[in-house]
């Protein structure tokens, strides 16, 4: 049994005083069959951090997020969110951590502002707080005017943006990203990061995966993964000069280092 188990400290309280961990995986594994989709990873997200998942597709990315959101469960190794163990706590996870999947996966057939209702009733609040917060909500991801839009009929960008609303209506303590801003034009792009600055400013620790190397430039700290491994972890300027000798380098150089080293 994983020394996580053993795990009984109260939670969020407690926890919010005395540890500056986020996420702390240990050895994290995750197999379909005989394919071993998330390969032994290890690693530590720190609290407001700002951390970007970086990898070719197929990489492991989804699967190793949808594991820390108690989505999956880990076919051996564990991971504490919020101080507490994927693999024993999926449930309470699921009430600090915000997550934003890579597909969307919102009710097509309810209006942006029955969404959010939606997402309201699963946490518990009452009329009062999701009436503060839809105006909130609708105002942050710029949904003004699309209140009464069905979800299915909005543009894939204007999809990311509810799905985003959605993932933070509750002010969860961490906040995973699945490639939020696919299909999002450059300009909403921007105020997607604005905003993840902001919460990670605020205190929330957000979790971004991305295939733009500008965005995964932005992160404080990134993750390389390929074929199930992390192969590179670190500041963005750090892995420059580790991979590619200079700071001048782009992360694109970065990335295609990582891979020929690993292979
Ligand atoms: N439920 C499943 N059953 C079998 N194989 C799966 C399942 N989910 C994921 N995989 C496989 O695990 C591997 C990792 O998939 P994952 O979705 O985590 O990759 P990713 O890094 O998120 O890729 P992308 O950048 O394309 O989103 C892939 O080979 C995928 O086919
Ligand atoms: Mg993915």
């Amino acid at each position: 049994m994983s020394s996580y188990h053993l795990w009984t400290g109260p939670i969020l309280a407690n926890y919010n005083r005395m540890n500056r961990w986020s996420i702390d995986v240990k050895n994290l594994t995750k197999a379909f069959g005989s394919f071993i989709a998330v390969d032994n990873i290890s690693f530590k997200v720190h609290k407001g951090e700002i951390f970007g998942f970086l990898g070719p597709n197929g990489a492991g990315k989804s699967t190793t997020i949808r594991m820390l959101c108690g989505i999956l469960k880990p076919t051996s190794g564990d991971a504490l969110v919020a101080g507490l163990p994927v693999s024993v706590r999926s449930e309470d996870i699921k009430k600090v951590i915000g997550y934003m999947s890579q597909k969307f996966t919102l009710y097509t057939d309810l209006t942006v502002e029955e969404n959010i209702r939606f997402y309201s009733g699963i946490h518990r609040l009452d009329h009062t707080e999701t009436e503060k917060r839809m105006e909130r909500i609708i105002r942050i991801a710029g949904l003004e005017g699309k209140e009464h839009s069905l979800a299915g009929e909005l543009s894939g960008g204007w999809k990311q943006r509810l799905s985003l609303g959605c993932a933070i209506l509750h002010d969860p303590d961490i906040l995973f990203l699945d490639e939020p801003t696919a299909s999002v034009d450059p300009a909403a792009r921007r105020d997607f990061w604005d905003l993840i600055y902001l919460l990670s400013e605020q205190g929330t620790t957000v979790f971004v995966t991305s295939h733009y190397m500008d965005e995964v430039e932005r992160t404080h700290r990134l993750a390389i993964m390929y074929s199930g491994k992390i192969i590179a972890l670190g500041r963005p300027g750090k892995l420059k000069e580790e991979f590619c000798s200079t700071s001048s380098a782009s992360l694109e150089d970065v990335f295609i280092e990582a891979i020929e080293r690993e292979k």
